[in-house]
């Protein structure tokens, strides 16, 4: 067993309970501190969850004990915060998306290599029996050569269950920066590097009204495209179109299996990659229905498991899967597509992409996470 890694979290909100219940399941990772803009959200979160302290943001980040800090902030605040963590010579693992432009993106990954210390990002999900499976089918063929995809993420938004739904429609949000890593890590883990893309976009519901609590009744203007439509062109050769958006209701594909892959010889129904498990399905030329394939990787991770991968990699020396390197490459495709919307060229990929190494069955054990 190696040396328990201390972490930090900046950035108490909505989602960091996912990762505050994460350390119990996995040895050698230790949540110690807790720090937000708004110490009393900290010190809430500390209590719920029983970590020993909660301070102030330059207090976490002064802390020699902490090791790795996660970034669980606004996507605003993704790259101050980051930069911020890194120069104080801790790793740091942010949630999506790494940055709000390349530029930013770049910039922490160069930061992290400077100081040799590691950045890893959401999402993890496509570690879980979900893509995985699905990943492997289609490396061993199952669907013989892929030739055509679709991806849709299709909502009407988050104002009608998120808090502070502002941030889901500012620049570095919207549905392509804020649910597009999900679908892109997916489909890069599913079907490799990109070789061009085209967009096309737009703000089509401009005013947004909040039906959540405790905002209900305010408007707000949306600054980022709330509609965005892709084509992606694989290396591969394979072809498809992904549909991000926050303006439709009632949309009609099967919100539980989003990507559907098209090869050669059959046809793969991919489980919603904003998740970790999930059913996948699988129907050849000469099968008379659907196959469901049962799950060929660990099922049961929850948020967290690409940070434990990232203690592993620390430890072991080896690439991280969640990584940031994955993470700008994706980061990279979600500017392009907002790129070629804008000058109505198709965009080229300006980082070349690896795919992380699959999953293998025993590296975490029976870790589950919430
Ligand atoms: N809510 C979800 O279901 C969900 C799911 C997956 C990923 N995410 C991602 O997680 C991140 C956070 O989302 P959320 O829903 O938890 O947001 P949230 O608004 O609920 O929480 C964000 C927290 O960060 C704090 N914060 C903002 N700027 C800060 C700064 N500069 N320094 C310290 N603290 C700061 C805020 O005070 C707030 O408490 C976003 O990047 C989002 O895309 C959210």
């Amino acid at each position: 067993m190696f040396k328990t890694i201390n972490i930090g979290v900046i950035g108490c909100g909505r989602i960091s309970g996912a990762y505050l219940s994460m350390a119990n399941h996995f040895p050698g990772l230790q949540i110690t501190a807790c720090a937000d803009l708004d110490v009393n959200i900290a010190k809430a979160k500390a209590a719920e969850f029983n970590v020993p302290k909660s301070c102030s943001v330059d207090e976490l980040l002064h802390d020699d004990a902490i090791d790795l800090v996660l970034n669980l902030t606004i996507p605003q605040a993704h790259f101050p915060v980051s930069m911020r963590i890194l120069q104080s010579g801790k790793h740091v693992y942010l949630e999506k998306p790494l940055g709000i432009n390349r530029e930013e993106g770049r910039q922490i990954v160069e930061e992290a290599a400077r100081r040799n210390v590691r950045v890893g990002c959401a999402p993890d999900t496509f570690m879980g029996s979900g893509i995985q499976t699905a990943r492997k089918l289609i490396d061993d063929g199952a669907i013989g050569r892929p030739l055509a995809f679709t991806a849709f993420m299709m909502s009407r938004g988050h104002e009608s269950w998120h808090p502070q739904p502002e941030f889901f429609y500012q620049p570095g949000a919207g549905p392509m920066f804020d649910m597009g890593p999900y679908y892109l890590t997916a489909l890069l883990n599913l079907l490799g590097p990109v070789r061009r893309l085209t967009g096309a976009a737009s703000i089509a519901i401009p005013v947004r009204t909040i039906t959540s609590e405790p905002k209900r009744g305010q408007t707000f203007a949306v600054q980022t495209p709330d509609h965005i439509v892709g084509t992606m062109e694989f290396e591969s050769g394979c072809i498809g179109t992904i549909i991000t958006t926050f303006a439709t209701m009632h949309p009609m594909y099967d919100g539980n299996q989003p990507i559907v892959i098209y090869g050669e010889s059959g046809t793969l129904r991919v489980p919603d990659p904003n998740l970790f498990d999930g059913a996948v399905h699988l129907r050849n030329a000469d099968d008379a229905d659907w196959r469901e394939i049962k799950p060929m990787f660990a099922t049961g991770y929850g948020r967290g498991i690409g940070v434990a991968d990232m203690v592993h990699a620390i430890h072991a020396r080896r690439p991280s899967r969640a990584s940031g390197e994955q993470a700008m490459a994706v980061l990279d495709l979600m500017e392009g597509f907002l790129d070629s919307a804008a000058s109505g060229q198709a965009f080229t990929p300006t980082l070349r992409y690896e795919r992380p190494e699959s999953m293998r069955g025993s590296e975490f054990g029976s870790a589950i996470t919430s």
